[in-house]
Parts: C-alpha cells; sequence; structure tokens
C-alpha cells in the first residue's frame, strides 16, 4: 500500500465535490478527489448525478423531446409542414449519453488543468486524528489534513419496491428507456416526476402521475403552481393529488398499481413502466463514516453547521449529502465556499437566494420567498405580476403561458420574491437573483432600460405592477 497525503480531500466529484476540488487547488492547497461513478466501459465518470443522471442527461432529453413536439405540433403555426416526421428513441439517448461524456472529459480535463489528483474509486475513512485523516481508495491509503464530503444522493424507493430499472425506474432508467412506453406510470408530481413525464409525454407515451399530497408543487408559490398545472394538465399529463398508493405488482405485460384517490375510491393503473420520483436520500453507505465518528441524522444526512463544518473538526461536508436544497448550485456555492474556508478566506452562501427552476414547458423558476410564505409570517406585502401574454417577444415566439410575479415589502419595496412560469424561466431568473443580492427595490428593476423584444421586458413589467403601473397591460 502507498501513502499519499494531501491538504484536502475531497470524496464525491459531482457539482459539490468537483468544484470544491477545483476551487481547493486554486488556492494553491494539494488536493486530491476520489470518486467512484463509472461508466459503461468502466472508466471514470466523474460530475455525479448531475453529469451522469441528473441535471444534464435530463435537460438533454427535455431538449429533444421538445424539438419533437414542436416539429409534431407547432410547425405548422409557423407555416412548415413536416412529412413523415419520425422518432429514433435510442439516437435521442444516444446524444443524451454524448453530452454526459462531453461533461465527464470536461471535468478531467479542468482537474488536469487545476492540479487536482484524481482517484477512481470509492473513498472510505479508515480513521486518524484531526489534520491527518486517513481515506482509503482501492490499496491505496491518502491522507488529508481536511476532508470535503461530497457524496450526494441517491433515488428513495417505495418500500419493498426495489428498482429494477426495467420496469421499476429510478432517474437513472427513467433516462434511458429504449423505446417509448404506451402507458407509463409516475408515482411523486415533484421536479422529477415533472421532467420526465413531459420527456415522455412529448414523445408520444401517455403518463399519468399519482402524488401524494393534497396540493400541486407545495412548495411553488400557489398562484404559479395552478397556472403551470393548467398547462401540463392541456397538454395531457394526467395529475392525480391526494392520493395513496397500494400495491405494486409487476408482470412480464406491466405494472399494476392499486391507489385511492383523494375521494378514498380505489382505483388501478396499469403501466408499461412505472417511475419512482419520491425524493431522494443521502448517500453513506461505503464512506465509512464510522470510522471517524461522523455524526449522521435521522435521514442519514452527515450532519454539518451553517458553514459545512460536520461534528469532527476538519471534516466538511457538502451538497446533497447535508441539509438543504437538493441542487447542483446549491452543491457548487457550498463546495466554494467550503475550499475558501479552508484557506483561510471568508466562503458565503446565502441560502435565502438559491433558485429553483424546474425545467418543464412552461418552464417554473422562482427565488425568494412565496407568497403564502410572506401570508405566514405575517409580512406586509405588495405583489405585482405580469402575463407572458402581453410580451411582445413571447407572441413572437408563440409561447405566451404563464406570468412573472414580484413580492416586495410593503414598505421599503425590497424584492422578497420573484416567481415565473414561462418561456425561459431558467434564464429569466437570474436577474432577479442579482437584484436581490444586491437588495434591490421593484422600483430599481422598474427603472432599468430592459432590450425590446425581449422576455426580461415581462421582468420590468411585473415589478412596475408593484407600483400598479404595468404600461403594456
Ligand atoms: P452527486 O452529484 O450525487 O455526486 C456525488 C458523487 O459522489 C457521485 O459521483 C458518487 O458516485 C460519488 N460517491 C458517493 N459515495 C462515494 C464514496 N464513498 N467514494 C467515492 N465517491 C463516492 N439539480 C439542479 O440544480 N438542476 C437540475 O436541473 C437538476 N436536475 C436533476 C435531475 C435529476 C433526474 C436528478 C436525479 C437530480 C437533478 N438535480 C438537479 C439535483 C442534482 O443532481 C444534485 O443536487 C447534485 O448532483 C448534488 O451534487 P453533489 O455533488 O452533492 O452529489
Ligand atoms: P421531490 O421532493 O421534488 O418530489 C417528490 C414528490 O413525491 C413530492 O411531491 C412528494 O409529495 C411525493 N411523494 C413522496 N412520497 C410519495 C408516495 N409514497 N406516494 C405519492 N407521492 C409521494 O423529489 P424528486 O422529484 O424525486 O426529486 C428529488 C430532488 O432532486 C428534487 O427535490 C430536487 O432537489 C432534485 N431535482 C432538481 C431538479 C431541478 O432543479 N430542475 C430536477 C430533478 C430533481
Amino acid at each position: 500500500m502507498t501513502t499519499t497525503s494531501f491538504d484536502v480531500i475531497v470524496i464525491g466529484a459531482g457539482p459539490g465535490g468537483y468544484i470544491a476540488a477545483i476551487r481547493a487547488a486554486q488556492l494553491g492547497l494539494k488536493t486530491a478527489c476520489i470518486d467512484a461513478w463509472t461508466n459503461a466501459a468502466g472508466g471514470p465518470a466523474p460530475g455525479g448525478t448531475c453529469t451522469n443522471v441528473g441535471c444534464i442527461p435530463s435537460k438533454a432529453l427535455l431538449q429533444s423531446s421538445e424539438h419533437y413536439e414542436h416539429a409534431a405540433k407547432h410547425f405548422a403555426d409557423h407555416g412548415i409542414g413536416v412529412k413523415g416526421l419520425s422518432l429514433d428513441v435510442a439516437k435521442m439517448v444516444g446524444r443524451k449519453d454524448d453530452v454526459v461524456k462531453q461533461n465527464n472529459d470536461g471535468i478531467l480535463y479542468l482537474f488536469k488543468k487545476n492540479k487536482v489528483t484524481f482517484f477512481h474509486g470509492t473513498g472510505s475513512f479508515v480513521g486518524g486524528t484531526a489534520n491527518a485523516w486517513q481515506v482509503k481508495v482501492g490499496e491505496q491509503v491518502l491522507t488529508g489534513k481536511q476532508v470535503v464530503v461530497a457524496t450526494g444522493s441517491s433515488a428513495r424507493a417505495l418500500p419493498g419496491l426495489p428498482f429494477d430499472e426495467d420496469k421499476i425506474l429510478s432517474n437513472d432508467g427513467a433516462l434511458r428507456i429504449g423505446a417509448v412506453p404506451k402507458k407509463l406510470g409516475l408515482i411523486g408530481a415533484g421536479v422529477i416526476g415533472l421532467e420526465m413525464g413531459s420527456v415522455w409525454r412529448r414523445l408520444g407515451a401517455e403518463v399519468t402521475v399519482l402524488e401524494g399530497l393534497p396540493a400541486f408543487l407545495g412548495a411553488v408559490d400557489e398562484q404559479i403552481a395552478r397556472e403551470a398545472q393548467k398547462a401540463f394538465v392541456r397538454q395531457g399529463l394526467k395529475i392525480e393529488l391526494g392520493v395513496k398508493v397500494g400495491e405494486v405488482k409487476t408482470s412480464k405485460k406491466g405494472v399494476s398499481v392499486t391507489w385511492t384517490n383523494a375521494k378514498g375510491e380505489a382505483q388501478t393503473l396499469e403501466v408499461d413502466k412505472l417511475i419512482v420520483s419520491i425524493g431522494r436520500v443521502p448517500n453513506t453507505t461505503g464512506l465509512n463514516a464510522e470510522a471517524v465518528g461522523l455524526k449522521l441524522d435521522e435521514r442519514g444526512a452527515i450532519i454539518v453547521d451553517a458553514d459545512c463544518r460536520s461534528s469532527v473538526p476538519g471534516i466538511w461536508a457538502v451538497g446533497d449529502v447535508v441539509r438543504g436544497p437538493m441542487l447542483a448550485h446549491k452543491a457548487e456555492e457550498e463546495g466554494v465556499a467550503v475550499a475558501e474556508r479552508i484557506a483561510g478566506q471568508h466562503g458565503h452562501v446565502d441560502f435565502n437566494l438559491i433558485p429553483w427552476v424546474i425545467y418543464t414547458s412552461p418552464e417554473i423558476a422562482w427565488v425568494g420567498q412565496t407568497e403564502q410564505q410572506l401570508k405566514a409570517a405575517g409580512r406586509a406585502y405588495k405583489a405585482g405580476t405580469f402575463p407572458f401574454m402581453a410580451n411582445g417577444r413571447a407572441r413572437a415566439l408563440g409561447d405566451t403561458t404563464g406570468m412573472v410575479k414580484f413580492l416586495a415589502d410593503a414598505k421599503t419595496d425590497e424584492i422578497l420574491g420573484v416567481h415565473i412560469v414561462g418561456p425561459m424561466a431558467s434564464e429569466l431568473i437570474a436577474e432577479a437573483c442579482v437584484a436581490m443580492a444586491f437588495r434591490a427595490s421593484a422600483e430599481d428593476i422598474a427603472r432599468i432600460c430592459h432590450a425590446h423584444p425581449s422576455l426580461s421586458e415581462a421582468t420590468k413589467e411585473a415589478a412596475l405592477a408593484v407600483d400598479k403601473r404595468t404600461l403594456n397591460f
């Protein structure tokens, strides 16, 4: 066995880990990053869930399926006829795999460029003491003054229903279905349920989503969630709320799910495949966290403080394996902040300003507080909305669903939340993040010149609406 010493060892090369490793190396720290993900050829595939079976491949398939739906349903509106439209699912999935590979290779290149030493394998704690933690990977034992755990999360299965990735699919299987299923079921109308449901519906599947909660997208601003729900139902997505899922049986033919609806009536759903998207669980198996006494909470997440310090001095944890939203950009921000803290700097993450995006069509994006949160907190606020229907660029695009909504403090006019459902909401939300980071008022946005014609004019108009003075509606 060889032993190698590092200033920082990062376990996991998802967005939390690989970014932490790069930032640590940039700051002059001798850094190692260990990652277990293996591609089909047996080689390393850094990038974690996000790159391999999450953000990137889902967006590749969302894009492809959107092109297909446009060609099938919307090109005609533009006077474009398409004869003999066909679909090659294998090619579409192959393109998605190529996009994933480009990202894997990009991270390996970035490790080389920044002089991060990469180890392919499972990293597990052996023991050690403060300033000399030992982590085993393969036959090697690495010693690190500091260790950053960024081991991510995995799909949560229904009790007694393990994923077989053939008929009972996690996000992994949902991203590599070989042919469009005639009938597709999803359990959980959360982010994955809606994104994956959209992909396969656009490609021709009859999609039914069974959601346990009575409210649709409970964490989203209610007005925005209602608007989105209407759009999804119009598109043909069947969404059943307040359901209780009973027995799930697989057979050669497919999957049979018994469930009761919100009225308590017994129902059966017969589908070819079932995606279970009911949340994710932190990954700590294989880590041997006990060897160093890392404390975990009841969900199995590593307990950390607001600065990502674990219960053990010199061991940090970031991303999906700790508390907070399971988002790639949240993991990245924590990774950068931890590397900077290790280097003696003042890393900072503003947990109130982490944007959310659901990449359906219409897209849903928000930052800050929802109207229901402000009401519950008893905060006096003003609201302003502007519909894309009244935006020239949206009309030209042929995509006028949705709105931009501003929530601002009743007295100071400080922006407290921005909520968007509509075209390119994922890009539009960045302006709101910048504005809120600088504690801008709605009036600040309303006074800034926005290019015409652009979707961002809807943002400006929603800011004007806070003061009841929209110009185009
Ligand atoms: P991960 O990305 O899970 O990476 C952890 C890495 O650690 C993995 O490579 C794993 O193999 C490795 N690992 C685990 N244990 C060990 C060990 N003991 N030794 C060595 N390596 C180990 N978020 C967004 O912000 N935007 C999106 O659009 C988005 N889309 C998503 C779509 C889907 C279908 C899914 C499932 C998730 C999506 N997410 C999205 C969430 C996002 O993927 C996660 O929040 C993000 O990947 C978390 O990053 P991480 O670095 O904490 O962990
Ligand atoms: P989720 O938490 O978004 O949604 C899970 C849904 O399943 C919830 O609505 C929940 O009420 C429901 N549910 C739970 N148990 C149930 C049961 N037994 N029966 C019926 N419904 C049940 O989780 P999801 O969709 O699995 O995604 C996991 C996480 O991955 C997300 O929370 C998000 O952090 C991340 N993600 C982010 C994306 C993005 O940023 N665009 C895209 C996809 C995932």
